[in-house]
């Protein structure tokens, strides 16, 4: 039995407070970015910051979305024939809200409109950057209250554009020429990634200040790992390669550390996000009912290959490296197989009718 002498005293927990002096936020870490380049304008900080403080506004909304009429769906689907959700359609509304008021951002391409959305700003911003989004995914999950994301890809208007009146040409350029890319995880934490192409970044939202703050300096991923994420319901319409690849996961073999551990939220960014911090693989191939894949080229593969790749990780549609594809259409699908580096890699062997084929450093 307890008596009072057992009764901890209540005292302050110092874990409960964030200590500003330990934390950069954000907005410091983007300035002391900025100040390396000397002839930047601030632009690209200024949109950072515009991300951000959407993404901040779309975390709030969805803290209460039992409590306020954000849950369910708008009645509407959105342009690739899937049920656009009330969240998904405020989630689009504030990013873009957010974008247009900056001013640097000269063109929008998101999961949520079918066209390309110019900006035609009138603010003070340069507004030579194009941004594509996924503002919303897995927003299904959230009437179950599990983690969602937002994801977002970052390029700048080529030369020969107007940024007036940029055409949707002026978004469709491969990977490889991300300026940045990053995503928001709204989960039992909220948390920021991004990458520059000098490592990756990540900051949690302190709710109580209203700032992220950086809690995950220059991630790495492992090279290994032990996790695979994929809807293995659909097993009967893989191909073989990918059959013979879960079925190797799934044996026994103490040596190799398997079988390996399946997790699947059904929410790309968590699911990303998870294994990217401990070491594993996420697919999405190719299926009998969406046959060149599911996820998006532009909005969600091309942007998480690049923070992949950033942390020491890899991304390919399973043959070709996701960043060299050369996108044809805005809302164009692409198979993807994205992780750690050694997972990755047995995955395209498999894929290649290959599976002994060596790998680095195995
Ligand atoms: P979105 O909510 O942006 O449309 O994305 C949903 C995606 C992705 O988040 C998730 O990994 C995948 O759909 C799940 O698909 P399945 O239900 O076919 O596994
Ligand atoms: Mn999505
Ligand atoms: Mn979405």
């Amino acid at each position: 039995m307890s008596t009072s002498s057992d009764v901890p005293t209540p005292r302050k927990n110092p874990a409960m407070e964030t200590e500003l002096g330990e934390f950069k936020t954000l907005e410091q870490f983007i300035i002391e970015q900025q100040d390396q380049f000397p002839h930047s304008t601030g632009a690209f900080s200024r949109l950072l910051r515009d991300i951000s403080l959407a993404a901040k506004i779309v975390n709030r909304d969805m803290r209460k979305a039992g409590l306020i009429d954000i849950y369910g769906s708008t009645g509407e689907t959105n342009v690739q024939g899937e049920v656009q959700q009330k969240m998904d359609a405020l989630a689009h509304r504030e990013f873009v809200l957010a974008l247009r008021r900056g001013g640097e951002c000269c063109l929008i391409g998101s999961e949520e409109h079918a066209e390309a959305i110019p900006m035609s700003t009138t603010s003070e911003g340069d507004g030579k950057y194009i941004v594509l989004l996924d503002p919303l995914d897995g927003s299904s999950n959230i009437d179950v209250c599990v983690s969602v994301g937002t994801i977002f890809s970052i390029y700048r208007l080529p030369d020969g554009y107007d940024k007036e009146e940029p055409e949707l040409e002026a978004a469709l350029q491969p990977g490889t020429q991300q300026v940045a890319a990053g995503y928001v995880v709204y989960g039992s934490s909220t948390m920021l990634l991004y990458t520059t192409g000098d490592g990756v970044n990540g900051f949690t939202l302190d709710p109580s200040i209203g700032e992220f703050l950086l809690s995950h300096p220059n991630l790495q991923t492992p090279e290994r790992g032990r996790l695979f994420s994929i809807n293995s319901g659909y097993y009967h319409s893989f191909e073989e390669g990918l059959r013979n690849y879960l079925d190797w996961l799934q044996e026994y073999d103490s040596e190799t550390n398997r079988p390996a551990k399946t997790r699947y939220i059904g929410s790309f960014v968590s699911d990303f996000h998870r294994n990217l911090m401990k070491g594993g693989i996420y697919m999405y191939p190719a299926t009998q009912g969406n046959p060149k894949g599911k996820l998006r080229l532009m909005y969600e593969a091309n942007p998480m290959a690049f923070i992949a790749e950033q942390a020491g990780g890899r991304a390919s549609d399973g043959r070709t490296r996701i960043m060299e594809k050369e996108p044809e259409k805005l809302h164009e699908r692409t198979p993807l197989f994205i992780g750690s580096e050694e997972m990755v890699q047995r995955a395209e062997a498999f894929l290649a009718g290959e599976p002994e084929r060596a790998l680095p450093d195995t």
